[in-house]
Formats: C-alpha cells, structure tokens, sequence
C-alpha cells in the first residue's frame, strides 16, 4: 500500500501546522513543507436542516417484525430492536472460472469462515458483465468485528440474498436515548448501494425514502441526521444544485473531445463509451462546482493562495472532462461533449457552516478518496492511453485534496470553539461512514481498462479511511 502512504505524506505535508508522519512504514517521513496548492470544493453535501420539524416525534407506531431483532413502522420506516440467528448459506452460484473477470475462481481464494466465491453479472447501461469475487455472509453479530452487526436479507434495498455484516452507529433502539429509534437505511449513490444502522433524531428530515423526491433515498450519510440524499458518482466532486449532482445532457459535438494519442487505436466499446461519458459530464460540472467554491472563498475572507489554486482546480477540470470526452468519443465511435448545463437553483451558500460541512463531505473525503481510487485504477490498467489519462487525474485529484485540507485547515482557523468542534466531529463522522460500504455491490469491474468495480472501490475506501483520513483528521484535530 505504499500508494496510501504517498498519498497521506502528500496531503500531511500541505498542512501548515502539520509535521508528516511516517507511521506503519512505506513512504519516507520529512518534516512540514508547504505545498501551496490545493483543491476546490463545493458546499452542500446534500444534508439540510429540517423544515418540516422533528420526525421523531409520535414514534414509531404498528411495528411489525420482518425478520428477527428487525421490526417494520407502519410509515414504512425500518428499525432494529435486537439480534438475531441466521443461516449463514450463500445462495449464489459458483465461480465457473469462464467469467470475465476473476478476483477470485475457488472458495480457496476467499478467507474467513462463511465465504464464497461467487459468479455473478452486472448489468451498465444496458451492457452487461460477468466476474467473480468474494463475498461473505454471517450467522450471528459475534461473526462480525470493528462493531459492525448481522443484517438478515431482505430487509434494505440493494442487500444481497445472505446475511451480511453492517457498520453501525446504533445496534438497537436503546442505543438511541433521543427518538429511541435505531434505523436501518440504504442509499444508492449512483455507484453501488451503501446500508447502514444509525439512530433517528429530532433533526431527521425524512423517515423513508417516499418522503423524499424521486431519486432520493432516506438516509444518514454523512451526517448527524436522516436526510435525502441522492446520487453523485464521480473521481472529484459532483456539482450539486438543490442537492442533487447535476450534469449536461451529452449531444454530438467534436470541439471538447481531447485528440490524446493512442485514442484513436482504441476498439469501439459501447460499455466503456457510456462508462466514459458519465465521467466526462461530472468533470465537465465540477468546473462549475470550483467557481462556486471560489465564490464561497472570497465570501469567507480566504488567502490568495486558495483562490489561487481554486482557480487552476477548474482549469484541470476543463482538461479532465475533454479527456474523458475523447475517451467516450473513441470508444464509442462518434464524437460527444456536453450540452446546455441547467444552473437554475444554484446558489452560492457563505454561510461558515455550510460550506465546511460541503467542504469536509465532497472535498476533504471524497476528493481524497477520487485520488486513491484513481491511483488504484491507474495501477491496474493496461491500456495505455486510459493510464495516461487516469495518471494525469491522479496529479490533478491530489491537488485538489490539498486544496480541500488547506482550505478546512484555514477555516477552522477563523472558527469559534463550538464551531471547530462541530467541524471535526462532522470529520469524524464522515470519515467513520466509509466503512459503511461492506463491499456488497460490485458495479461494472474492468480493471485492465482502468474501471474499478464495487468490491475493490470498497476496499480502496476502507484502506484510505484507514491509512489516510484518519491519520490527517487527527492532525487536524491536535
Ligand atoms: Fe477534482
Ligand atoms: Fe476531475
């Protein structure tokens, strides 16, 4: 993992207050070194505060138990309220080893002791793609370590047909003293399905996923209370408008379509194509997701250096999205760039705790998990043009997350106590909820073409929350 251990040196050493560790080996340890540069943002990361009032209140009325230790509210609203004993049998079929990708082709390959190796098929717009991976099952909470509980299936969407280890924040409703609800919810974010178990609060704005838009799950992602969130799969942040990841409708245009070598030699592939080109319309609004960053930076008072960096943040946007869009042309045989971009509702929030809270979830977090998973990718493509393409994210990610750490490390600088410790306790949090993720969704998985699949996104996740969140969060915080 020496790749984290880069990644963490890097991003330790452009805090200004921050020596560099060395721990756990890998990368050489320097002392401070200022590395000006840094990396954009944008607030909103989808969690407002309640207009309706607490949800909490009246409680949860006609439980109905649908499976055991798990009860069911008549709003719909699902809560756990003790554990229980399950099969631990995996019904899924068996590597057969003709898949097209294996992570694993026996049950030999899999460690720990209700594992299996299984074959399954994931379905991309409209493509499909088979593989083979590891996947785990339990049959009681003492199967499962680092707090996590067993969640029988069939009890939140996008579980497998097993039950599975969860993280959580609650195991039963006497965790939660003030709604004494302990609520299990899932959320797609347009990558995969993530579950977790966190207590409901006065705070909450939804109770179930009807009381929220179409396209928007109930759910306590990265927040103290449950919100609705919706999707927003990107290597660097989405933009979100109204809290939704907002994008330009692809159209056949040839003027934003990077002419990089080794394009031209790619064979048409209609599933990287569309792969390809949902990149490029993230990275193409995130450039808009930096001006707006910009905007809230001058609102706040922040040094010329940040703006700065903000400012050459947007310009690798530009060049990411004309990659991507080159990428999507070749691959798909046609030229495609973006269409119109719909910014009505944009709004540029000043307010210090809405941006930090943007600031910390899209930026601190995901723009340094979009670097690890990029260098992920990166490593295992063979392709080389793709390399190429994901080396040069991977240069630009990394500054961007500079930019995010530089920039929380700056703000809490003008923070009042309460307001520091509401910031680093949302970090906490935030970098807890990684773990959320088990790894049960496996997404479309061709890593020789530099796209990771949900198993080992996942896995790239966990061991960033580990090796490098958490390390930089704690220097944040000493
Ligand atoms: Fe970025
Ligand atoms: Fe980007």
């Amino acid at each position: 993992m020496k790749r984290l251990d880069w990644l963490r040196v890097s991003l330790l050493a452009g805090l200004t207050g921050c020596a560099v560790d060395v721990e756990d080996g890998g990368a050489e340890g320097q002392t401070t070194t200022s590395m000006g540069s840094g990396q954009p943002t944008d607030t909103d990361g989808g969690s407002e505060s309640s207009d309706t009032g607490p949800v909490c209140e009246g409680g949860c009325e006609g439980a109905v138990e649908i499976a055991e230790g798990i009860v069911e509210c008549s709003d719909g609203r699902i809560n756990r309220v003790g554990g229980g004993t399950f099969d631990p049998a995996i019904n899924a079929p068996g590597c057969a080893g003709t898949e097209d990708t294996l992570h694993c082709t026996s049950d030999a390959d899999c460690s720990g002791e209700y594992t299996k190796c299984i074959s399954a098929t994931e379905f991309f717009e409209g493509f499909e793609a088979t593989y083979c991976g590891c996947v785990s099952a339990c049959a009681t909470d003492s199967d499962c370590t680092d707090g996590r509980v067993c969640v029988p299936p069939g009890v939140l969407d996008g579980q497998p047909d097993w039950p599975t280890c969860m993280a959580v924040g609650c195991a039963t409703n006497s965790d939660c003293g003030e709604c004494g609800e302990c609520g299990l919810g899932a959320f797609d974010d347009g990558c995969g399905w993530v579950q977790t178990i966190q207590c409901r609060t006065a705070n909450d704005v939804c109770n179930t996923s009807d009381d929220c838009d179409p396209g928007a799950d109930c759910f306590p992602h990265y927040d103290e209370s449950w919100t609705c969130e919706y999707s927003g799969c990107a290597i660097g942040r989405p933009l979100l408008v109204e809290a939704q990841a907002c994008t330009a409708a692809p159209c056949q245009r040839s003027d934003w379509a990077a002419p990089a070598p080794g394009f031209a030699g790619l064979a048409k592939d209609p599933q990287l194509a569309a792969h390809w080109a949902e990149i490029a319309a993230l990275e193409h609004a995130s450039v808009a997701s930096f001006a707006r960053f910009g905007s809230q930076l001058l609102a706040l008072g922040a040094p010329a250096r940040l703006l700065l960096a903000c400012k050459r943040a947007a310009l690798d946007e530009i060049e990411h999205a004309r990659l991507a869009y080159g990428l999507a042309s070749a691959y798909g045989g046609a030229w495609i760039g973006p269409g119109h971009l719909d910014l009505h509702g944009l709004v540029v929030e000043a307010d210090w705790r809405e941006v930090v809270r943007g600031l910390i979830v899209e930026a601190c977090v995901g723009e340094t998990l979009g670097v690890a998973e990029a260098m992920a990718a990166a490593e295992g493509a063979s392709e080389g043009a793709v390399r190429q393409v994901l080396e040069r994210i991977v240069a630009d990610e990394l500054r961007h997350a500079q930019l995010a750490w530089q920039s929380l490390e700056w703000l809490l600088t003008q923070a009042s106590d309460d307001d520091r410790s509401w910031a680093l306790a949302l970090l906490e949090r935030t970098i807890a909820a990684i773990n959320f993720n088990g790894g049960t969704n496996e997404g479309f998985d061709r890593p020789a073409e530099g796209v990771l699949g949900g198993l080992r996104r996942a896995q790239v996740h966990r061991e960033t929350s580990a090796r490098v969140l958490a390390p930089l969060a704690q220097a944040l915080a000493s």
